[in-house]
C-alpha cells in the first residue's frame, strides 16, 4: 500500500471532547471547556509577557527552556518537598500535554515497557505511550475515584511507569494527603525502578479541603509536570513543564523534547514567571471562589435530579453517573442534547473511560443557564 492509499484509507480521529463540542447549535450553552476562557486572566501575566518583547522575548531560549522561569519553577518545587533543586531540573516544555509526551518519550527510549494509568483517565495517558508503541493497562480506581490500593498493588512491576492525576480531570478528585501517603508506601515496595508521572496541572485550583501538596514531597520518584493553562487562565499560551530529581533525567527530557519544539515560546514563558512566584495568587483565589460556587449550583440541580456524582474539590469539573437514566453510554445523549437549539454541551465519559457518565465544566460564566437546561432536558 503506498503513503496516499493509507492516507486514504486510515482514520485520523479528533479527541471525542472536541467532536461534541463541535455539535453545538448555535444557541448552545458550553458546559464541555477543559480552560477557564472566560475568567479574567491576572495583569501580571500579561506585563510580564509584554514587558518581554523588548527584553530578550523575541529570542531564542535555550532548548530546556528559560532560566529564568527554570529556577523560580525549582525554588517552588522546593518548597515543595524540601528537596534540593536548580533550574537544571527543570524542563519548560508546550503545555503540560508535551510535557507528558517528551516525558514518555524518553522513558521509552530508556526502555520502560509498560504505564499504568487511571481507570478514569484524561485521555491522553493512553494515547501517548501507545505511540511509542508501550503496554498500557488501566488501573483500578474507588467508588470514589481514588486509587484503588490493592487493585494497583496486584498489578504492579517494579519497573511500571505510573501516571497520576490530582486533582484530577474529570474528577474533580484531590487525593488527601494520607491517601498520598499511602500510595507512597506501596510505590516505595514495589516500584524500585520505574517512575511516577503526576501530572499536577490543577494543583493550585483547590477550592475546598487542605491545599495540594505535590505526589514527589511523598515518593522520590516522581516526574512532576505542571504549567500555567489553568491556574493562569492562560491555557493558549502553552507553557508547561517537567520536574526531575535528577538533572540528568531532566536533560534526556531536553533532548528528546528538542526534536520536536527545539525551544518553548519565549514570551509565554516570561508570562509564566508571576504565576508560579505566586504573585497572581489572589486572582486563582478568586478563581476557586467562583469555582465552589459554581460546584454547588450544579450539585444542588443533580441533587434535584437524584444523579449520583462525588463531590469535587478541585479542578473544575464534575462526573456524574447517568447509568440510570441514559444507559451505559452518554454519548449519543451528549450529541444530541449539543445540537439541539437552546441546548448544552457537556462531554460523554466515554473520553475518559467510563462511558456511562459525563463531564461538566464548572467554569462556565452561563453555568446557571446551561444548568437550568440541562435539568429541563433531563425532565423531559
Ligand atoms: C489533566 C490534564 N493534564 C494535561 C492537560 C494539558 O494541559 P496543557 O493545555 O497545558 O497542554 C490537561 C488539559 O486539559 C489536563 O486536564
Amino acid at each position: 500500500m503506498t503513503i496516499d492509499e493509507r492516507l486514504a484509507t486510515t482514520e485520523f480521529p479528533l479527541p471525542a471532547i472536541r467532536e461534541v463540542n463541535m455539535a453545538k447549535h448555535a444557541t448552545g450553552i458550553s458546559l464541555g471547556l477543559g480552560e477557564l476562557k472566560t475568567f479574567p486572566v491576572d495583569n501580571k501575566i500579561i506585563e510580564a509577557m509584554n514587558a518581554s518583547l523588548l527584553n530578550g522575548g523575541t529570542s531564542y531560549t535555550q532548548n530546556a527552556g528559560l532560566p529564568e522561569l527554570r529556577r523560580v519553577v525549582a525554588a517552588q518545587q522546593e518548597k515543595q518537598d524540601g528537596y534540593s533543586y536548580t533550574e537544571e531540573n527543570v524542563v519548560v516544555t508546550v503545555g503540560v500535554q508535551n510535557a507528558v509526551y517528551t516525558t514518555v518519550k524518553t522513558l521509552s527510549l530508556l526502555g520502560a515497557k509498560r504505564v499504568l494509568v487511571p481507570q478514569v483517565n484524561f485521555g491522553i495517558y493512553k494515547k501517548i505511550p501507545a505511540e511509542f508503541g508501550l503496554e498500557v493497562c488501566t488501573y483500578p480506581l474507588t467508588t470514589d475515584f481514588g486509587v484503588d490500593i490493592n487493585g494497583l498493588s496486584a498489578m504492579l512491576k517494579p519497573d511500571d511507569i505510573i501516571i497520576i492525576n490530582s486533582p484530577g480531570n474529570p474528577t474533580g478528585r484531590v487525593f488527601s494527603a494520607e491517601e498520598q501517603q499511602q500510595l507512597a508506601d506501596l510505590l516505595r515496595e514495589k516500584l524500585t525502578e520505574g517512575y511516577v508521572i503526576s501530572d499536577e496541572i490543577y494543583g493550585r485550583l483547590v477550592y475546598e479541603g487542605a491545599p495540594f501538596r505535590s505526589f514527589s514531597n511523598y515518593f522520590e520518584r516522581t516526574i512532576v509536570v505542571d504549567g500555567i493553562s489553568k491556574s493562569g487562565a492562560v491555557a493558549g499560551l502553552r507553557v508547561g513543564w517537567v520536574i526531575a530529581r535528577t538533572a540528568r533525567l531532566a536533560k534526556a527530557i531536553t533532548s528528546n523534547n528538542a526534536t520536536i519544539i527545539s525551544t518553548p515560546p519565549t514570551a509565554n514563558q516570561f508570562a509564566a514567571i508571576p504565576v508560579v512566584e505566586g504573585e497572581t495568587q489572589s486572582t486563582i483565589d478568586n478563581y476557586n471562589i467562583i469555582l465552589k460556587r459554581n460546584r454547588d449550583l450544579v450539585t444542588r440541580v443533580l441533587d434535584r435530579l437524584y444523579i449520583p456524582y462525588v463531590l469535587p474539590t478541585g479542578s473544575f469539573y464534575i462526573f456524574p453517573d447517568l447509568k440510570d437514566f441514559v444507559g451505559e453510554n452518554t454519548k449519543e445523549f451528549c450529541l444530541s442534547l449539543a445540537k439541539k437549539e437552546n441546548g448544552v454541551v457537556v462531554i460523554p465519559g466515554v473520553a475518559f473511560g467510563a462511558p456511562n457518565h459525563i463531564r461538566i465544566s464548572l467554569a462556565s460564566a452561563e453555568i446557571e443557564e446551561g444548568m437550568r437546561r440541562f435539568e429541563k432536558a433531563m425532565c423531559s
